[in-house]
């Protein structure tokens, strides 16, 4: 039977679907001491977006054929090394676009609406009633959004953007085709227009050398006196240290971070502001959304076991 490690428990039945044809491990990480032992035997791994799979990795594992990572993100995965190996790497697209396009809504009316500092306020018993200029906020409706990559994610948020009656920017490396932009009611722009051009800014890249460090000082120092940032993409797209001065001395009011640079690590300059709204990365935290995320993984151990290629082969 081929021997298969999983990096944690798994919600729904995952793991009772590799059982059916290998010999499953549930560790507690990749790297935990039961990974260690079994090293030279896993012919497959399933990981998740905390496990770094790089090249030493690899070499302590002679027999992997499979890195099934449950996220869609895999910058956590050297696949330059994977391939060099001939590893094949899979990853669970699509199923979680909508979960994290919902939680990129919630955060951005959280942040601009300052949802979350009104709720501070109440539980410490200093609401002494309505007031014309009680935690007065940035406007959702009608504002501009920018949305830098519009995969699926971003796409899923243009399309929540238009019941907003939000005006939506994009910005990424290829541009849509006229007919799709129309349909979809965004207009293309550069990134650096993007930036001084929008009310809001929400990030939906993959993290890799281009998208490091995108939200930069000089481009926060560009952005509109007032506007608000969210990202549920990858904390290291953000200078955390210039964001948080953004947010203390301006031009931004407000901020949503569903992701951080060091997990679970929070910049303390970020964690003392109080016009910054953190979500502990539940961008696809949903039941239903997770189930699946974790079957996919299953499904492309399982192709890769058989012989032939994974469904959703990086
Ligand atoms: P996707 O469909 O591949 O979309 C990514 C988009 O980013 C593409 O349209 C791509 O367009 C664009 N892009 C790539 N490089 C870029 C660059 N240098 N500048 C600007 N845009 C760039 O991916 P997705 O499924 O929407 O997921 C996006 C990311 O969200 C994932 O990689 C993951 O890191 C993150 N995520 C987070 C959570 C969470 O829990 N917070 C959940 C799911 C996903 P071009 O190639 O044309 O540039
Ligand atoms: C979550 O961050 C993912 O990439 O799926």
């Amino acid at each position: 039977m081929p021997r298969v490690f999983v990096s944690a428990p798994l919600p729904g039945d995952a793991v009772d679907r590799l059982r059916a044809v290998a010999d499953v491990t549930v560790g507690t990480r990749v790297g935990d001491a039961e990974f260690e032992r079994g090293a030279a035997a896993w012919d497959a791994v399933v990981a998740l977006l905390t496990d770094r799979i790089d090249a030493a990795l690899l070499d302590a594992c002679p027999r992997l054929r499979v890195v099934a990572n449950v996220a869609v993100g895999v910058d956590n995965v050297d696949l330059a090394a994977c391939r060099a190996k001939s590893v094949v790497v899979s990853n669970t697209p699509d199923v979680l676009t909508e979960a994290t396009a919902d939680l990129t809504f919630g955060l951005m009316l959280a942040a601009a609406r300052r949802i979350v500092e009104g709720d501070r306020l109440v539980r410490s018993g200093a609401f002494t009633g309505w007031s014309p200029t009680l935690l007065l906020g940035a406007r959702v409706h009608g504002a501009t959004l920018g949305i830098v990559g519009l995969g699926r994610i971003g796409r899923a948020v243009a399309r929540r953007a238009r019941g907003f009656g939000m005006h939506v920017l994009y910005a990424q490396r290829t541009r849509l085709d006229d007919t799709l932009a129309r349909a979809l009611g965004v207009a293309h722009v550069e990134l650096d227009a993007l930036f001084a051009r929008s009310d809001i800014v929400t990030l939906h890249c993959p993290l890799t050398p281009e998208t490091r460090g995108v939200v930069s000082a000089a481009r926060l120092a560009t952005m509109k006196p007032g506007s608000v940032l969210v990202n549920t993409a990858r904390g290291a797209c953000v200078d955390e240290a210039a964001l948080a001065n953004a947010l203390l001395h301006g031009p931004l009011a407000a901020a949503a971070l569903d992701v951080f640079a060091d997990e679970p690590r929070v910049h303390p300059a970020l964690l003392a502001l109080d016009n910054v709204v953190l979500a502990p990365h539940i961008g696809s935290a949903e039941r239903a959304t997770r189930e699946a995320m974790a079957r996919i993984a299953a499904v492309n151990v399982l192709a890769v076991l058989a012989g032939t290629p994974p469904p959703n082969g990086v």
